[in-house]
């Protein structure tokens, strides 16, 4: 049917991609209800850092305020050289080409982009965790391609021309051991497909200690391997939005022409503040020690609620089940006013599942295991 384009029509023009709703949005209602306890909201619902953002960060991008001039999109030199000496500081990573190191602005964007920045198209596939963090599914649909869901151990199909890894996982807390995620690369590499590995969470292993795709126990050479890290959880920088991606010298030098031409340049003080949190590991410390505190208190008091944690070897979430349907649970945590995510946004296979964060303030994460108990 066409619709006649007469005087005050809006012109219907060119359509964008086909996006899932925004989950968060048909949260409201238990929102509401959980506002509504007479101790107020515990909201573990979106993984947002409470905590200050550290003061010799808070100094780093103050200092570089008065810059008036455009900032480089490669970052500066001392921003790439702070990445290769933290992945090898913290987590054994070698190999890493400074010029390899690209700044991003926060990694949802470079998530979201990522395929249609490396030209997948389609008719491509890009394959995905079965449960999985949602904007890798909206980057696939942005850039037109079909997205697969893989199970755990389950390999990527013809025609894929992307697969993602996150480990340890939003939201399950799973974590590949070295053995695993060398089994993806070389799947990937059968099939010609690059290989993503998003590590936003590789500082936070609990029970087991998390490795990165570009370790040498996984891959002796990058080739078709990037390494997306964000400072937003182990740096509290959510606030700031500082990323880097980083791997395959030449998949990076290929994002970095492009972003070039695009504009997707990380501020200045922002680079500032991203080299002074690669360089030191204390605040990181700090934070994990927090956040591990956090955990202790908040899942006995779930099991002792009649919750099973799943996985949750890592990370900043609690993949908890009651065997009931997950909008139930979501109902019932949020009639003792704590806000959690139903399973059912990361993936059909979360439908008995809610996802449950661990950042809140000490005081609130009390507040709600003692609401657990009564
Ligand atoms: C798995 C995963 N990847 C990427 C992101 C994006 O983080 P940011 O854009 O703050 O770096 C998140 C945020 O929660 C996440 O859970």
């Amino acid at each position: 049917m066409s619709s006649a384009a007469g005087p005050g029509a809006v012109p219907s023009g060119p359509r964008g991609p086909q996006l899932p709703d925004f989950p968060w949005d048909s949260l409201a209602q238990q929102t509401d209800r959980a506002k509504a306890h007479p101790d107020g909201i515990v909201d573990l619902s979106v993984g947002t850092p409470v905590d200050p953002v550290p003061e010799n960060l808070r100094r780093a991008l103050s200092a570089v305020a008065d810059r008036p001039g455009y900032p480089a999109t490669h970052g500066t030199p001392e921003l790439r050289a702070a990445a290769v000496s933290a992945l090898q500081r913290r987590f054994g990573v070698t190999g890493v080409e400074p010029d390899a190191v690209l700044p991003t602005i926060g990694s949802k964007e470079l998530v979201a982009w990522l395929p249609t920045l490396l030209g997948v198209r389609p008719g491509d596939v890009v394959a995905i965790p079965e449960l999985a963090y949602p904007t890798y599914e909206v980057g696939a649909r942005i850039a037109g391609a079909e997205v697969v869901r893989l199970a755990p151990g389950e390999l990527p199909p013809a025609g894929t021309a992307l697969l993602w890894l996150n480990s340890p996982s939003n939201p399950t807390g799973r974590v590949l051991d070295a053995s695993q995620l060398a089994d993806a690369v070389r799947a990937a590499r059968e099939l010609g497909a690059v290989v993503a590995s998003d590590e936003c969470y590789l500082a936070l292993g609990w029970d087991t200690e998390p490795v990165s795709v570009l370790h040498p126990s996984v891959c002796s050479d990058f080739r078709g391997v990037l390494a997306v890290h964000s400072l937003s959880k182990s740096s509290n920088l959510a606030g700031y939005r500082a990323g880097f991606v980083t791997g395959d010298p030449e998949l990076v030098r290929r994002l970095l022409e492009l972003r070039k031409h695009a504009g997707m340049i990380v501020p200045r003080p922002v680079q500032e503040a991203i080299t002074a949190a690669l360089d030191d590991d204390t605040h990181v410390s700090a934070q994990r020690a927090r956040y591990a505190e956090r955990r202790e208190v908040l899942r006995p008091a779930l099991e002792a609620a009649g919750f099973r944690i799943e996985h949750s070897q890592a990370g900043l979430y609690l993949w908890a089940t009651r065997g009931d349907d997950a909008w139930q649970t979501v109902d019932w945590l949020a009639e003792r006013g704590i806000l959690v995510a139903p399973g059912t946004f990361y993936g059909p296979a979360g439908e008995r599942h809610v996802r449950i964060a661990l950042t809140a303030t000490d005081e609130r994460i009390a507040a709600a295991a003692k609401r657990l108990g009564e």
